[in-house]
Parts: C-alpha cells; sequence; structure tokens
C-alpha cells in the first residue's frame, strides 16, 4: 500500500487521544474513516467536522468492544453497511497502574478483553478479506513497556506484550500475502489514558513527574502511518523512546532481575 488516499480505515478508541490523532491524520491523507469507541456523541461530531473539511465519507459505529460479542457485532455492521475495511487500526485501550493484589479484578478482565481478546477478534474477522485482496493490513497500537516487565502495571504490560509479539508474529504470517501488520510502541503520550490507568490526582501527579517528557499523539501516529507504509514489523516513536527501549533489552538479557527491580522502583505507588 502507497498511501492512504481512498482507502476505507477502520479506527478503534476513535473518540480521543491516539485514536482521535489517527482519525484527523487519515482524513487530512484522503482515507475515508469507520470509527468505533463508546462515546457516540463525540465520534458523530468528530466525523461532521472532518467530513466536511476533507471530503471524506466517515461512519461511526458505537460500541463497547470490552463485551464478548461486539468484535462480531462491529463486523457485521461493517458489512451489512456494505464497507470493506482496507486498514484495521486496534488502538482502543485501557490500563491500570498500581499494586496487583490491590486492584480490581473487574478492571483486570476488561482490560484483557479490550487490550487483548476485542485485539484477536477483529483481526481474526477483518484479516481474510485483505489477505484476499492481497493489500492493506492492520496497526496494533501497542506501547514500549511491552517490551520491559515493570513491577505496579504487570497486567496492562502483559496485555502489551502479547500485542506486540502477537503483532510481529501476524507480520510474518501475512507479508506473503502483500499484507502488513505493524505494532506501534509509544512512550508517555499526552492524551485521557492516565486519567483511567491512575484515577488518584496525587499518585498521577507522581507518576507523571518521574516521566515527564510526553510525546503528542499527533507525532506518534504521523511515525506509525508512516512506517505502516514502508511494511514494517514494529515501530517506536522518537529516538530517545527507540535508544532507551533497546538499551532496556540489553539490560534484561545481562541481568534481568536487576532490570525489573530497576522499573519497579520508579513505578512504585508507595515511593
Ligand atoms: N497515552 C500513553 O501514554 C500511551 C502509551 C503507549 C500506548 N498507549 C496505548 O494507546 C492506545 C490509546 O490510548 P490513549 O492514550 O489515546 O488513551 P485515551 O485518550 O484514554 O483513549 C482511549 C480510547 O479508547 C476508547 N475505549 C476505551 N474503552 C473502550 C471500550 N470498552 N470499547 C471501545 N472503546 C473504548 C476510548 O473511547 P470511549 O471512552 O469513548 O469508549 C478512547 O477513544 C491504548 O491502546 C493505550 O494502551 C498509550
Amino acid at each position: 500500500m502507497r498511501s492512504f488516499q481512498d482507502a476505507t480505515v477502520l479506527v478503534t478508541g476513535a473518540s480521543s487521544g491516539i485514536g482521535e490523532a489517527f482519525v484527523r491524520n487519515l482524513a487530512g491523507r484522503g482515507a475515508n474513516l469507520i470509527l468505533v469507541a463508546r462515546s457516540a456523541d463525540k465520534l458523530e461530531q468528530l466525523a461532521q467536522t472532518l467530513s466536511q473539511q476533507h471530503n471524506v465519507r466517515i461512519d461511526c459505529f458505537p460500541l463497547d468492544l470490552a463485551v464478548a460479542d461486539s468484535p462480531e457485532t462491529l463486523f457485521e455492521q461493517v458489512n451489512s453497511s456494505n464497507l470493506s475495511v482496507d486498514v484495521l487500526v486496534n488502538n482502543a485501550g485501557i490500563g491500570y497502574w498500581g499494586n496487583f493484589t490491590e486492584g480490581e479484578i473487574r478492571n483486570f478482565q476488561q482490560m484483557i478483553d479490550l487490550n487483548v481478546r476485542a485485539v484477536v477478534s477483529l483481526s481474526y474477522f477483518f484479516l481474510p478479506a485483505m489477505i484476499q485482496r492481497r493489500g492493506g493490513g492492520i496497526i496494533n497500537v501497542s506501547s514500549v513497556v511491552g517490551f520491559q516487565p515493570i513491577p505496579y502495571g504487570s497486567v496492562y504490560v502483559g496485555t502489551k506484550a502479547f500485542v506486540l509479539h502477537y503483532s510481529e508474529s501476524l507480520w510474518g504470517e501475512c507479508r506473503k500475502h502483500g499484507v502488513t501488520i505493524t505494532a506501534l510502541c509509544p512512550s508517555t503520550t499526552n492524551t485521557n489514558f492516565f486519567q483511567v490507568a491512575i484515577p488518584d490526582e496525587r499518585a498521577r501527579e507522581i507518576r507523571m513527574q518521574k516521566t515527564p517528557k510526553t510525546q503528542s499523539p499527533d507525532f506518534v501516529v504521523e511515525v506509525g502511518l508512516n512506517a505502516f507504509l514502508r511494511g514494517k514489523n514494529h515501530v517506536i516513536p522518537g529516538l530517545a523512546s527507540y535508544l532507551s527501549t533497546h538499551i532496556s533489552q540489553l539490560s534484561l538479557v545481562f541481568a534481568r532481575r536487576l532490570a525489573v527491580t530497576f522499573a519497579g522502583s520508579l513505578f512504585d505507588p508507595d515511593k
């Protein structure tokens, strides 16, 4: 695929943050869009503004993707609207940070349902037509934390490691069909993500002080879309993030225990 002009791109988690940045960028590149998230009003507003601005078609499907059968429902709704998806952006995701045993099991299960199960299900439903057409593909939003075990983020980090390995494995299966799978691995990005991940304001401030440099969603998305067009299996936006991720990989090779303990000292909510 050389460009997104006239392609149809489905973006999950399109109502805010990185997902909204995907939608704005892709509309500017001439893509028709299918927007998915729970907030119907936000999706409709975004669709109305951007379809007029860029003369593209935008359809909205408000859905809770953490509900077991909603990926299949979405697939059926998209098909019955006579839409065919060239590119799927699995972006919707949530995080919870804190002591594992003090967290709510329902929150962890919801996170696994959204960050893992929905990603696998949507890929499973939309990928065969891409393979048949020999084009397009999937961008899965993972994270730099997918490379690095981090105490106090165990379940979230586990979901993002899954997305990274799943995407790269699938990239290896699909490239012979002319279909690209790219894992986009941002570091801390300026969105609403941490309001859900760390609901306590003081704890959130402390966490953010430990990672003062945040990236803009627009930058993350621009890098992600260009990497996809170049057929990359994964991409880490920003040189500093790229280097620190690879240095942490080296320390994991030589001193895995030490690297995990160091990460834990950064993210311990009691310190
Ligand atoms: N921000 C960061 O520092 C960072 C870093 C690395 C990776 N990421 C990843 O980037 C992705 C996007 O997060 P973000 O930072 O843009 O956060 P965000 O601003 O909170 O956006 C999350 C999006 O997911 C949607 N969503 C949440 N629960 C949903 C559900 N059950 N069903 C359908 N949609 C749902 C939200 O819309 P509704 O509430 O309207 O449903 C929203 O559009 C996530 O996968 C996250 O793990 C973020």
